[in-house]
């Protein structure tokens, strides 16, 4: 059911695929399209898309959301606009750009003014950050979304998608716990939705009928006091009464845990859908962490969606949907839902997009991304079969090079195996299957369990060797004694655990992403965990959104976390550990070191030079840098693309 096509109002729609919109920051500084966003949609147009939502797009400068944001406000951006659009159509997609206005989510240093809600906002410390629109405002905003619509339909866009959740303007005046307003547009649910149904109304009436109107709004706020599920379906039914012709369903934001969270099961949210489709007869689309197949077509089976809103894994691999068609499941690059990338470069950073696995994001045609088959032929060595060698080696024997691999683990992708076996990472486990089936592809040959020494790589006759060896866990073994038994490292214990302990006290000596996904498992089997960590701060190393999530679940778990707090050493089964100068004796039946790693080639690597080998040092082994997937598979496909 996932490739037949859908009805949207008076649109065909392809398959049943929709991208939903995602903020890129590729926007140039007066909000124009650039040539890196019509390349980075026209891809996921060209991989299989039925429909692209277009990122949001600003309808008026003081609902701008973030540190650039699109624009469809303006004439002059009409013909860059319909760049755009021409992209997408010419591989066969649909697209409508998604109209917003950030209401009290933007920030005063963005817009220069005291942003606009539907009522004051007033923070703890007494400090005003938001201040209520008056009706001649609301006004005049419903007539400046209707004219951003206007410059899409000019732009040769199939519609718009009017931005009525998460936390921006529509969402907040639908919200009972943002619209504490009196009058007409505030109190009943009918009133609330107002804003929101006029905005539908006079995008119809100066839009027309052939153009498609699609309203993303909150299936449910989890907050207490918010809008209920009940609620959103009513309000759904209004807006389709208003001329809508597509009901997004997405969700409002828990005060902890944030809707792109790791944690949340796949399509959590389809429930939400679900309710609001039972109240409609439009379209309706749900999102939300959905990747599989299966689940996709029990969603469209059920009846619970028509539309499936994917939208990270299309950042992640463009291509996934045609590899689905294809029956090609394992071609697909798979999301690790990591934020690191995309969020984090987006939200957190004021970066454009980037991706962890996919390094050609923002950067679709650029040429040293180009590849191109050699001329002369190469025998390459690869050491080590993680993130980094296989993408040299794909990418490099992908040209014409003869490549072998070395990998001293019984498999590839040894240590990242090991970090797809604690909680939140699923998606580290579907793209470890597919760097397999890259390593299974054929085009270069591997050899596993086998250190690779001087000897070995000699005797393939290499003209090149590239070290891609990854890093080794530190042991502390100057503090803590491995001849107990009970000491392990972070490594060992995920590589021979299988989930038998509980009722145990462990202590886990180091409070880095590791030490806190490590942990978190350990919790979760039932054990009683401490976490010792020298600095102020755990779980540095993971984006700001499964950061809080996983400190939430180590809180809710019961784990201890020390921070600021240094190791002393051991005496027996008991750690000793130093905080503000006091000593503390923790008793531990297991002790985990999760103390980072070390890399760099060894010392026969460079004497490999010295023999007329060229020789390269790539990702995480190539320093002692910390851990990190990004740089290993941008720094593989760079030398891959370019050697
Ligand atoms: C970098 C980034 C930017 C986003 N920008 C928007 C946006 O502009 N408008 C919107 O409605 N949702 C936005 N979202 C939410 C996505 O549309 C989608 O609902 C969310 O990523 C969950 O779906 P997924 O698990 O398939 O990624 C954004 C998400 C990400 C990761
Ligand atoms: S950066 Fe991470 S979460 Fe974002 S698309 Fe890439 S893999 Fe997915």
């Amino acid at each position: 059911m996932l490739f037949q096509e859908l009805q949207i109002g008076n649109t065909r729609i392809r398959n049943r695929i929709a991208m939903t919109a995602m903020a890129t920051n590729l926007a140039d500084i007066s909000g124009g399209v650039t040539q890196a966003m019509i390349d980075y949609y026209g891809e996921r147009a060209k991989g299989g898309a039925g429909l692209i939502i277009i990122e949001n797009a600003g309808i008026t400068p003081n609902g701008r959301n973030g540190a650039v944001q699109l624009r469809c406000d303006v004439l002059s951006n009409v013909p860059g606009l319909g760049r755009l659009a021409d992209a997408i159509h010419y591989f066969g997609a649909k697209a409508i750009i998604q109209l917003q206005h950030a209401g009290q989510a933007t920030r005063q240093e963005y817009i220069g003014e005291l942003p606009v809600g539907p009522s004051p906002r007033v923070e703890t410390d007494g400090r005003m950050t938001g201040r209520a629109l008056s009706k001649l405002e609301i006004e005049q905003l419903v007539q400046d979304f209707a004219q951003a619509a206007v410059y899409a339909q000019q732009a040769g866009l199939d519609g718009v998608e009017i931005h009525a959740a998460h936390a921006y303007l529509l969402a907040e005046f639908l919200s009972p716990i943002s619209n504490r307003r009196q009058d007409e547009y505030g109190g009943s649910l009918e009133n609330r939705a107002r804003f929101a149904v006029e905005v539908i109304q006079a995008v119809r009436k100066r839009a027309g009928r052939d153009f498609i109107i699609s309203v993303r709004i909150n299936g449910v706020e989890l907050d207490e006091g918010g809008l209920t599920a009940q609620e959103a379906a009513q309000a759904a039914v209004l807006m389709e009464k208003a001329g809508a012709d597509l009901i997004n369903v997405s969700n409002g934001f828990q005060r902890h845990v944030d809707s792109l969270s790791a944690f949340l099961p796949a399509g959590w949210r389809s429930v939400y859908a679900e309710q609001v489709k039972g109240a409609v007869s439009v379209p309706v689309l749900t999102s939300g962490g959905l990747r599989k197949r299966e689940m996709m077509e029990d969603i469209l089976t059920s009846g619970q969606a028509d539309l499936i809103g994917v939208g990270r894994q299309f950042i992640a691999d463009p291509h996934w949907p045609e590899k689905l068609k294809r029956g090609c499941p394992e071609a697909i690059s798979h999301c690790l839902m990591c934020n690191v990338g995309c969020a984090g470069n987006r939200i957190t950073g004021k970066r454009s997009i980037q991706c962890v696995v996919n390094p050609d994001v923002a950067r679709e045609s650029a040429a040293l991304f180009a590849p191109r088959p050699v001329k002369k032929p190469r025998r390459i060595a690869v050491i080590g079969a993680g993130p980094a060698g296989l993408t040299f080696a794909c990418e490099a024997a992908g040209r014409g090079h003869t490549v072998h691999v070395w990998e001293r683990r019984p498999q590839v992708n040894g240590a990242m195996r090991l970090a797809a076996s604690v909680p939140g990472k699923g998606g580290m486990e579907a793209f470890c299957r597919h760097m397999e089936w890259l390593a299974e592809s054929g085009t270069f040959t591997i050899t596993c369990g086998c250190e690779a020494g001087p000897e070995e790589i000699m005797a393939f006759s290499p003209d090149a060797v590239v070290y891609c060896g990854g890093s080794v866990p530190n042991r502390l073994d100057r503090v803590v004694d491995y001849s107990t038994g009970k000491v392990k490292t972070a490594h060992e214990f995920l590589e021979t655990d299988r989930h038998e302990r509980s009722g145990q006290r462990v202590v886990v000596i180091g409070g880095g992403s590791v030490g806190c996904e490590v942990a978190d498992r350990l919790a979760e089997d039932g054990n009683f965990v401490t976490i010792v960590e020298m600095t102020a701060r755990v779980c540095g190393g993971t984006h700001d959104i499964n950061r809080r999530a996983l400190l939430e679940r180590l809180d809710e778990q019961g784990v201890l976390i020390l921070t600021e707090t240094s190791l002393e050493g051991m005496d027996g089964d008991t750690v000793l550990v130093k905080q503000g100068g006091v000593q503390r004796r923790l008793e531990a039946d297991l002790i985990l070191v999760a103390a980072g790693g070390r890399g760099g080639p060894p010392a026969w690597f460079s004497q490999l030079a010295e023999r007329g080998v060229d020789c390269y040092a790539i990702g995480e082994g190539a320093s002692a840098r910390p851990s990190n997937i990004m740089q290993a598979i941008q720094e593989g496909t760079a030398l891959g693309r370019t050697i």
